[in-house]
């Protein structure tokens, strides 16, 4: 018989892996650039500006849009039936688990706000482009934004380092304990150094 939850879970699991995970890589590498200052990040905003409008907006849409609300959607859902029990069992991947929901949680929250805010009302209301002096302007005159979008940040990688590891384990890439743990160990030193370049390039702004 078709098992149609096993397929969306698995769909749900290569959005976040492939189509989320692409997005995450590319935001960071494009936001990195503030550390070279006005120009470099302006130049990297301005080189996406040179996509043909529809074709942006189509990627925007069918890379970005739709695999971002199928995921969220359905993993609210999958949240939901979560049993969280951290402080009961206390074990690593208890807390990852747990962890894994808690972030999911909190990006609904930032997402709606950081897209809403940011691409839907300054960009696509208003008609003002998102440039160097704006983002500084938006995290140097409120320190409250500034530790939302750095906790939106860590929380986006965290869960998605994690989730390489849950999505090694659900698709059968690492079978045994010892290669579940290498792919652990690996994905939590990701982690630790997307953090860090977050953490250099939110800085940036300050000095
Ligand atoms: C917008 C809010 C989001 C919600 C509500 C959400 C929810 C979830 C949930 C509940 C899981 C666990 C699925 C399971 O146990 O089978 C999960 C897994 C995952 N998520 Fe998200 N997520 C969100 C955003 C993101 C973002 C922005 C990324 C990437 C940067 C991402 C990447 C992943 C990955 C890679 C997995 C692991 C898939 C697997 O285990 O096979 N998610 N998500």
């Amino acid at each position: 018989m078709f098992n149609t939850t096993f397929y969306v879970r698995r769909l749900h699991s290569l959005c976040g892996l492939l189509c989320l995970g692409m997005v995450l890589f590319e935001h960071i590498f494009t936001n990195s650039m503030a550390m070279g200052g006005p120009a470099a990040l302006n130049g990297a905003l301005g080189m996406m500006e040179l996509i043909p409008k529809p074709i942006f907006l189509g990627l925007e849409i069918g890379a970005i849009a739709v695999p971002l609300l199928f995921h969220a959607i359905y993993g609210v859902y999958i949240a939901l039936q979560a049993n969280n029990n951290p402080g009961r069992y206390g074990y690593v991947r208890n807390w990852s688990f747990a962890l894994q929901r808690w972030t999911a949680w909190y990006l609904v929250a930032f997402l709606i706000w950081h897209i809403g805010y940011l691409r839907l009302y300054t960009k696509g209301v208003t008609g003002t482009p998102i440039s160097y002096e704006l983002l500084q302007n938006l995290f140097t005159t409120s320190p409250i934004t500034t530790i939302l979008y750095i906790l939106g940040m860590f929380a986006a990688i965290f869960h998605f380092c994690n989730g390489i590891t849950t999505f090694c384990m659900t698709w059968g890439i690492t079978k045994g304990p010892r290669s579940q743990n290498v792919v652990s160990i690996l994905s939590m030193c990701l982690c630790a150094a997307l953090c860090l370049v977050t953490l250099a390039f939110m800085g940036s702004y300050f000095i």
